[in-house]
């Protein structure tokens, strides 16, 4: 009865095991959970009050399919400020997020048997958007050893004739990963020797330490042959708002906003609004939260190496840490679940975000630092009583 395509999708793994907790919570238990993909501050007040404007104002219908000239300008002006890529304003497309963002460029880009290139451990969504679009997802596994930072040398084995994408996420979501400027610069070369196209998903860019962002898409030759996609999530902590982008050649930008246009129609007037006090307000904001995510990353690392047999490298980027849990128990699906049934902590098995993940376990620190202590000392009972 329903359709071949969409049975074949996984719910992701990720929002389940946050629903699991939330799930357990509402009975009454007890739960940590550590795994949220979204920042647990509030939305900055310049970005609340430029919405109640908005919306006092009447601005409540229908906007422009590819967004409003003054967030499109807006979102121009900042990838060249920021990012060192001169798009025009109707080279950017304004989406109800970047995921959606990301899913329109994979069905512009990708034909069926289209091949497309993952670096893994990689984000739950990027292999289903493949799929939907008909295409195939080839994940090529990058080494914990090299802190799970893609290089070239990763992808090309896994290049055939098919291959017409690459999707890329610096700093990663799972692995706090950033890719530094030479391993950039070698995957460019690869992509444009091989007539590959980049997705280029930024959406942590602000949320980095000690390390430099680079956007592929200023790199020499590059600007043509990508998608360069950000949002308002996790930078101004607006998960629930729903509002991303993506910048990319007219031609692009054109199929997307068809897609767009008969699907979702537009991002919400509204916070189409916030958006642009947003990026043109303060970025102290930004810098605060960054700065108690920092705090947090030190303490959680710190704590995570104290418990015999786990080994966690200090992410550059993101709220993650991939922590390596094969000296525990190599299976991470069952030691999940294990930590959640005994040790009330809810965390995301490694192999969720494919098979290079297998032994890890994404913790996120998007949460205080009380619930961080208490947490990974039940963890730490937990592994001490397996020892
Ligand atoms: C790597 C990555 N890309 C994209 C997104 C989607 O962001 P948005 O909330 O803007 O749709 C997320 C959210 O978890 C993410 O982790």
């Amino acid at each position: 009865m329903v359709s071949e395509r969409l049975s074949q999708l996984k719910p992701s793994p990720t929002l389940e095991i946050t629903a699991e907790a939330k799930a357990l919570k509402a009975q009454g238990v007890d739960v940590i959970g550590f795994g949220a993909g979204e920042p647990d501050f509030d939305t900055p007040a310049h970005i609340k009050d430029a919405l109640y404007k908005a919306v006092e104002e009447g601005f409540i219908y229908y906007t422009p399919t590819p967004g409003i000239s003054e967030l499109r300008e807006a979102v121009a002006e900042k990838l060249k400020h920021d990012n060192g890529i001169d798009y025009a304003s109707d080279e950017v497309i304004v989406t109800p997020g970047a995921k959606q963002a990301l899913f329109e460029a994979v069905m512009a880009l990708v034909n069926p048997g289209d091949e497309v290139l993952i670096p893994a451990p990689y984000w739950v969504s990027y292999v289903p958007m493949c799929q939907i679009a008909g295409g195939r997802a080839v994940p090529a596994a990058t080494s914990s050893e090299q802190g799970f930072m893609v290089s070239a040398e990763d992808l090309e084995g896994s290049i055939t004739k098919r291959t017409k994408l690459l999707i890329l996420n610096s700093p990663s979501n799972p692995t706090g990963a950033v890719i530094d400027r030479n391993n950039l610069l070698e995957i460019a070369d690869l992509c444009i020797k091989e007539d590959i196209i980049v997705v280029s998903d930024e959406i942590y860019e602000h949320i980095i330490y000690d390390a430099e962002h680079v956007s592929i898409g200023s790199l020499p030759g590059m600007r043509e042959r990508t998608v360069t996609v950000n949002g308002f999530s996790k930078a101004y902590s607006m998960t629930g708002w729903r509002l991303g982008y993506a910048a990319a050649p007219r031609e692009i930008i054109k199929l997307m906003s068809n897609l767009q246009g008969h699907s979702v129609s537009n991002a919400t007037s509204f916070v189409q609004k916030a958006g642009v006090a947003a990026l043109r307000g303060s970025q102290d904001c930004v810098a605060e939260m960054t700065a108690e995510f920092r705090r947090r990353r030190d303490r959680i690392v710190e704590l995570l190496n104290e418990i015999p047999g786990v080994d966690c490298p200090m992410p550059d980027g993101a709220f993650y840490v991939f922590a390596d849990f094969r000296g525990v128990e190599a299976d991470s699906m069952k030691l999940a679940s294990l930590l959640l049934e005994e040790a009330r902590v809810a965390v995301v098995p490694g192999v969720a975000f494919g098979e290079a993940g297998e032994g890890f376990q994404r913790i996120s620190y998007a949460t205080d630092m009380e619930k961080i202590e208490e947490g990974l000392g039940r963890i730490e009972k937990v592994v001490r009583r397996m020892k």
